[in-house]
């Protein structure tokens, strides 16, 4: 069975790409090769963070791997905050703080269009392929929602009316940035495994 790292230190997502791709790929986690290091997000796009984190691991273990980053991008903030997400607010601040700042951004801001995005690189064979996944809707006016993490709780994907942190996992999980870019990954690798 082909090994395959993903470059996380979060379990839940291991387990959750696992449940999905089923016995044709032996799917590991940072934990598993036993990698304590840091890995550097130094680049300034989420695409060059996506790629850094897979050629870090990459470079030093030489095993399949792939890695992911997000960012929430609003359009009228010219795509903030974007690579900085996780950070908005200071590299000590939490998601409570950083969906502060931004609504404070926003007050009184008619145009509230934003988008998730989400960049998966995959190193397969020292080859390397991008997977994006894109949600669009709206950062709302406060909070809903006590489900999901990060920005979930202000942002409405389109058709919907409710927040990511009001929708359930499933029904987030069918319609997300992360969603989608895994299901383009795991069509690719079940067609190249
Ligand atoms: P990461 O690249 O998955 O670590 O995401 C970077 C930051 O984007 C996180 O710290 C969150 O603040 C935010 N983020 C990523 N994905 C989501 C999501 O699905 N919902 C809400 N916030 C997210």
């Amino acid at each position: 069975m082909e090994k395959l790292l993903f470059v996380t230190g979060n379990q839940n997502k291991v387990k959750e790409i696992k449940a999905i791709l089923g016995d044709t790929i032996q799917l590991i986690g940072l934990e598993e090769v036993g990698w304590t290091n840091e890995i550097p997000e130094t680049t300034g796009t989420i695409q060059g963070n996506s790629l850094q984190k897979a050629n870090t691991v990459f470079e030093k273990l030489g095993i399949n791997c792939f890695a992911e980053d997000t960012g929430l991008e609003v359009d009228i903030l010219n795509g903030e905050p974007g690579v900085d997400s996780a950070i908005y607010a200071g590299e000590h601040k939490n998601a409570s703080d950083n969906m502060a700042l931004l609504l404070k951004k926003m007050d009184g801001e008619m145009k509230r269009s934003a988008q998730f995005r989400t960049v998966i690189t995959l190193i397969l064979n020292g080859e390397q392929q991008f997977f994006e996944g894109i949600c669009r809707g709206h950062i709302a006016e406060k909070k809903s929602g006590e489900g999901g993490f990060g920005y979930d709780p202000i942002f409405i994907p389109e058709n919907y009316s409710l927040s990511f942190g009001q929708l359930s996992p499933r029904v987030k999980n069918q319609i997300s940035h992360r969603g989608k870019a895994v299901a383009q990954l795991i069509q690719y690798l079940k067609n190249m495994l």
